[in-house]
Parts: C-alpha cells; structure tokens; sequence
C-alpha cells in the first residue's frame, strides 16, 4: 500500500515537472514495488509442466565406428510434408556432441513392452565413459543404429536447430522411418507412474524433488 501510495506521489510530482525520478530510483521502484507484484500474480507452480505430456525415446547416433545415444521424452513431430521432428538435447550430453559432428539422429519409440533396462543403460550414463550397446540389440536403418526393441523408428537430417541456455532443438528432417514391433508405446505418464521411473538433470523436464 505504502508503495502504491509513495508512486502515485511521484507520479503527480513528475506531471508537475516538480521532481524527475533518477535511474538509481527507477530500479529501487521496480525491484521493490513493481516485481514483487507482477511475481504475486503469477505463481510459475511448476507443478504445471507435470501436466504436459509426453513419449520416451532412444535418440541414437552413428559415433566414429559404433553406435551410441541417450533417452529423451522431448520430440515431437513439427509437420508432415514433408515430415519434420524436434528433439530437445541438452549440451552437456555426449548424444548432442554425436548430433552436431554427423547432423544425423534416429528416434526409436520405445514401448510398454520394451526392456527397461535399455532406459537405464542409455538415460543413466554417457556414451562418454562406456559403450552403451555392448548389451542393447540393435540393427542399422540407413548407416542409423535403431533399438530392435522398439514400437517404431524415424531416423532424420539435421536440417534446423536453435540454442537455449542448456539445449539444443534439433530439427530434422525425416529420412526414413517404420514399424519395429508395434504396440502401445510408452508415456511419460506410463514411465513415472508404472515404471517408477525418474527424470535426471538433464532432463528438460526435471523439476527437482
Ligand atoms: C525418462 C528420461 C527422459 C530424458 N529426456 C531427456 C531429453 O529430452 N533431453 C536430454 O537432453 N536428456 C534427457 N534425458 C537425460 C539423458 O538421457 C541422459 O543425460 C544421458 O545419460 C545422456 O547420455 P550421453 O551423455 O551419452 O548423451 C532423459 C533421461 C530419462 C531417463
């Protein structure tokens, strides 16, 4: 109240020409007045990126002579003609380095059904310190190595890509794609409540506990 009270004083004074606000003022205003108000309107409950949804995907690349690759909910089809999709990938991962040397990723769409070790040996370590598919079976698709147990696969070109302050957004351009063993894919939603899995860091979606 005190604060609304003392700007519409300065207000009235600086329409009077009486008193001009310093830069020094301005900020001590918007620091102690303005902000707090603008962050008691909105509450940013993170609880509310919870609700978006979600699948869970190998992101696999070709590496000098083997395959490696992480797991990521963040991809999405852009368009259809021609077909386009986005994968979110953070810079610290080793599959980003993989993507931005080849300007190449494949997506396998891993199911209810699939093993969900292969979440744990690629979504839990770094193609840095081991070879991820000493013990995943996968087969080539176009030079792509895709996870054999999977519902489907997409591999593409990079074609587009855009840096946030932590990731990447890969556009690509699909290449080829179809049907592995089909059935019902996994959710995000499937992943946390029935798996009981969790989201790392790097995760774009990682909200911390
Ligand atoms: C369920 C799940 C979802 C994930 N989603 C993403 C994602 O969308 N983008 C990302 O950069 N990392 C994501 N991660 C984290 C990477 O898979 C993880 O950091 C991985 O160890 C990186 O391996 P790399 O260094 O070999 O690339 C996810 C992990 C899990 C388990």
């Amino acid at each position: 109240m005190h604060g609304f009270f003392s700007i519409a004083v300065m207000k009235k004074s600086v329409k009077k020409n009486k008193y001009r606000l310093t830069e020094k003022e301005n900020v001590a205003i918007l620091n102690i007045v303005i902000i707090p108000i603008i962050k008691r309107r909105y509450k940013m409950n993170s609880n509310a990126f919870r609700s978006l949804s979600y699948g869970v995907y190998a992101v696999t690349v070709w590496d000098e002579g083997r395959p490696t690759g992480c797991i990521a909910n963040s991809a999405m089809q852009i368009t259809s003609t021609p077909a386009t999709i986005a994968i979110s990938i953070n810079h610290d991962n080793y599959t980003h380095e993989c993507i931005t040397r080849s300007g190449k990723f494949a997506l396998s769409v891993l199911g209810e059904e699939s093993d969900v070790s292969v979440i744990g040996t690629l979504g839990y370590q770094s193609g840095r310190d081991v070879n991820k598919f000493d013990n995943i079976a996968y087969e080539l698709k176009g030079f792509m190595p895709v996870i054999k147990d999977a519902c489907a696969y997409i591999t593409c070109d990079v074609i587009d890509k855009m840096d946030t302050d932590t990731h990447t957004v890969f556009l690509g351009k699909v290449m080829d794609c179809d049907v592995l063993k089909g059935g019902e894919p996994m959710t995000y939603a499937y992943y946390h409540k029935v798996v009981k899995g969790k989201s790392p860091k790097n995760a774009p979606t990682y909200i911390p506990e």
